[in-house]
């Protein structure tokens, strides 16, 4: 067996610094905590197979990874060295054949083909085990699950003879209607760099070098276009993020930095769009001075597939490596003409080659055998334990009026209405995995019910007919689902987004607290109805790489669950949505669960959920607004999709929580919150100071009569001398199962990196004077421990209340 080549991501040394802006670069901003926040490294056993290096000098594995590609470099032409600039093969990314990316290696040399794979749901080749969407996995505030998630998949993913996995999804959630909330673990900074670093360091355990993507500030993919290609305004390859360096270093790189500084990533994408004027992929500052210089990042930096580097010099003299999945800017005659005319030196172009050999000794590339293509190598009901597990896990309890778990409620009738609960819904481009296995949620409730309860079936696309289903059952479990997909942004956060919706959703943006809905008002009777709906639904319906034509459905399902629920107030709603959706209906539902797309063991995981057999381990990593309008960003289309294509990004910090809980703005559900079946207390908030550093520790009770989940939160609100600061932060989180009348104590440290913020001025992290919040509960709203800190010369002194 090979050497393991893997290291792990070091939080070391800086918690012994000072308060120095240098100090506080560190990624200690993250605090630790106990269980299932503590990864451990990369090392799984694995076999890799001899090595396939052959007798070149560069084959010595007691060579460092630098100095096998001095070697190896020294023995390259130019040509050969341009040649592994760019990708190979356009088609894959369609077909998944052989792979979605390649880059051919070169022959005599001993360089092998690198194969590629999507993706944060899965491999996108062939079948595969389908996981819950990141949404999910945001949900589920585990990193321990978020590692093994990301395991199973670069498990395939190898077993698919593939060596890079793009994956995963970092970037933050800013607005709601990004065609891929999905594919994101949501709007908290914190949140994402702990679950992204998990994730990579399963991933990379199995060999395979994990692709954090889209860097940097990737936001929205645009309106009104055809997915997943073009979006007509806004649209993700022309948009400029104008976004000021504290908003950049506070919310959205900070999952890069973690997933770079402890996760270890091997490699980087850079994204389709331009920050403040650059692109993505040609912009110095992102990617040799803050990626490079500032996070001492040594892998590789790969393009987004077609279009994201929009020119060749500045790409190469910016820092990018490779361009995927073929040379455009890249084209060997652009890259010849730029060193032979002088654009770009040579020794650049060392140092991007350098760049991908490096990382490929340090990943044993060279030093193993090729990863067999064959599915019969992947343990298929190992995954599926661990997809099952993430959406169990995942599943947020909204609101439960004593009608869950069905196990105590005992209904002798079940009356499951709704299309989704016999499909699988899921989001499309290029996280559509074609599942190796599917049981539907109506087959496993049917199931799980066994004989002795009647569960009727009613596809919903009559209400009235549905509300008759319903009122003959004891409890009726609706099934709704949103569509959404990658290319293009959805129009509305309605679950009654129609085509009727486009122009209000533009005006939406447009104009200040929304428009009166008045083509929706018309229109949508008539597109809805049984007889346009099902026409358009196969016109809008997906037609590439899982995408619908456009992001809407022609089913009023608000309607359906109100007429639904007037005729059973034991009526369960369970959304399977990409993201928030609105929920006007909530006051007259009895239970609520958001489910999201809940992958190929949704169904057996949501049976589980619903009966008890599973206590809902979710908890929310987005804010479920109370209305359209009320969103950070809407409103104002300056800021969302942006004006001629520039999305100002005026609201700074202020986004998810930070916006709602700054404004006053009460949503339909809180960033943070979930409910079990069991009830847990809070109490018992300890601070102590270790120097610079300050442990948290507070006490968790399960006070019901049930084993169940709890996510206990810590969060900092900063004085805001210099920089206003939002009022709370997210700087710490566990997840526990605790048994009935169980009490554990949990910790967390708060680094100084958790204190301070980002000083445009000075170009570094500061801690401000004044008096800081420390606040703990169990969501974004519910913080019943509180004390204030004030930073002393002698270090940090509790101090009554700010
Ligand atoms: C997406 C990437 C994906 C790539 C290859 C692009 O359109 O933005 O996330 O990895 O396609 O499928």
């Amino acid at each position: 067996m090979k050497r393991s080549p893997f290291r792990t991501g070091g939080l070391a040394a800086i918690l012994s610094l000072g308060l120095t802006a240098a100090a506080l670069g560190g990624c200690n901003w993250e605090s630790s905590s106990a269980s299932a926040g503590a990864d451990g490294g990369a090392s799984a056993g694995v076999d890799f197979g001899p090595s396939r290096c052959g007798d070149f000098p560069w084959c010595d594995e007691s060579l460092s990874p630098a100095e096998r590609t001095a070697l190896l470099l020294a023995a390259m032409t130019l040509d050969e060295k341009l040649s592994l600039l760019a990708g190979d093969d356009p088609f894959g990314v369609l077909t998944g054949t052989p792979a979605t990316g390649t880059s051919d290696g070169i022959p005599r040399l001993g360089i092998p083909p690198l194969y590629m794979s999507d993706g944060p749901v899965g491999p996108r080749e062939g079948r595969a085990t389908a996981m819950p969407a990141p949404i999910a996995l945001g949900a589920a505030f585990n990193p321990a699950l978020a590692r093994e998630v990301g395991e199973a998949i670069a498990n395939e993913v190898r077993f698919k003879g593939n060596d890079l996995v793009h994956a995963p999804t970092v970037d933050v959630l800013r607005h709601p209607l990004f065609g891929r909330v999905f594919e994101t673990y949501g709007e908290d900074p914190y949140l994402a760099g702990r679950l992204g670093a998990g994730w990579i360091r399963g991933a990379q355990s199995q060999g395979v070098i994990a692709n954090v993507k889209h860097y940097a500030a990737y936001t929205q993919e645009g309106q009104i276009g055809i997915p997943p290609v073009f979006a007509a305004v806004g649209g993700r390859h022309l948009v400029d993020a104008v976004v000021d360096e504290r908003t950049l270093r506070e919310i959205y790189l900070p999952p890069f930095e973690v997933a770079v500084r402890e996760g270890g990533v091997g490699s980087v994408m850079c994204a389709y769009n331009f920050v403040n004027g650059a692109p993505a992929c040609g912009s110095r500052f992102l990617l040799q001075e803050v990626l490079r210089d500032d996070w001492g990042f040594d892998g590789f930096v790969l393009a987004d597939y077609f279009f994201a580097p929009k020119a060749t010099a500045q790409s190469l003299n910016a820092g990018l490596d490779l361009e995927m999945p073929i040379g455009v800017v890249y084209a060997k005659p652009l890259l010849q003409a730029a060193v032979h005319g002088g654009q770009v030196s040579r020794a650049t172009i060392d140092r991007r080659v350098g760049n991908i050999l490096r990382t490929l000794f340090r990943f044993g590339f060279f030093d193993r055998a090729a990863f067999p293509s064959d599915d019969g190598l992947i343990d298929k009901p190992a995954h599926a334990a661990v997809a099952r597990e993430a959406a169990e896990q995942g599943t947020v309890l909204l609101k439960n009026a004593g009608v869950l778990p069905l196990s105590e409620t005992a209904p002798t009738s079940i009356a499951v209405i709704g299309e989704p609960a016999r499909t699988l819904p899921s989001g499309g481009g290029s996280s559509a995995v074609e599942p190796f296995d599917f049981v539907s949620p109506l087959a496993a409730i049917r199931a799980r019910a066994g004989a002795g309860v009647e569960v009727t079936f009613d596809p919903g696309d009559d209400a009235a007919r549905a509300a008759n289903k319903a009122a003959a059952a004891d409890v009726a479990l609706v099934f709704v689902a949103d569509r959404a997909t990658e290319g293009v942004d959805k129009f509305c956060l309605s679950l009654d987004c129609t085509l009727a919706d486009a122009p209000d959703a533009l005006l939406l943006n447009a104009l200040p607290g929304g428009l009166a809905d008045i083509p929706d008002s018309l229109l949508d009777p008539i597109l809805t109805s049984p007889l346009f709906a099902p026409v358009l639904d196969e016109v809008f319906g997906p037609v590439a790489l899982g995408s619908p034509l456009l992001p809407v459905s022609h089913r009023d399902q608000d309607g359906l669950i109100e007429a639904v629920a007037a005729a059973n107030p034991r009526t369960v709603v369970i959304l399977e949505t990409g993201g928030p959706v609105l929920t006007p209906w909530r006051d007259r539902v009895a239970g609520l669960l958001a489910a999201w797309f809940p992958g190929q063991e949704g169904g057996p995981a949501l049976a589980r959920v619903l009966f008890g057999d599973a206590d809902p381990g979710g908890r929310l990593p987005v804010t479920f607004p109370a209305a359209e309008h009320q969103t950070p960003t809407a409103g104002n289309p300056a800021q969302y999709p942006g004006l001629a294509n520039r999305a100002e990004f005026t609201e700074g910090v202020f986004i998810g929580y930070r916006w709602y809980d700054e404004h006053g703005v009460a949503p339909a559900y809180p960033f943070g919150f979930g409910l079990s079946y069991s009830t847990f207390a809070v109490d018992d908030l300890q601070l102590d100071a270790d120097g610079d550093s300050v442990r948290v520790s507070l006490r968790l009770a399960n006070t019901g009569g049930r084993a169940g989940w709890t996510v206990p939160q810590v969060y900092l609100g900063l004085p805001s001398p210099a920089v206003r600061q939002p009022p709370h932060a997210l700087r710490g989180f566990d997840k526990l199962w605790l048994a009935p009348g169980e009490t554990r104590r949990v910790a967390f440290t708060l680094e100084p990196r958790a204190f301070s913020y980002w000083d445009s001025a000075h170009g570094g992290w500061q801690i401000a004077a004044g008096c800081y919040a420390v606040a703990a509960g169990t969501s974004s709203r519910d913080l019943p421990l509180r004390v204030a800190l004030t930073r002393t010369p002698g270090g940090w002194r509790e101090d009554g209340d700010c």
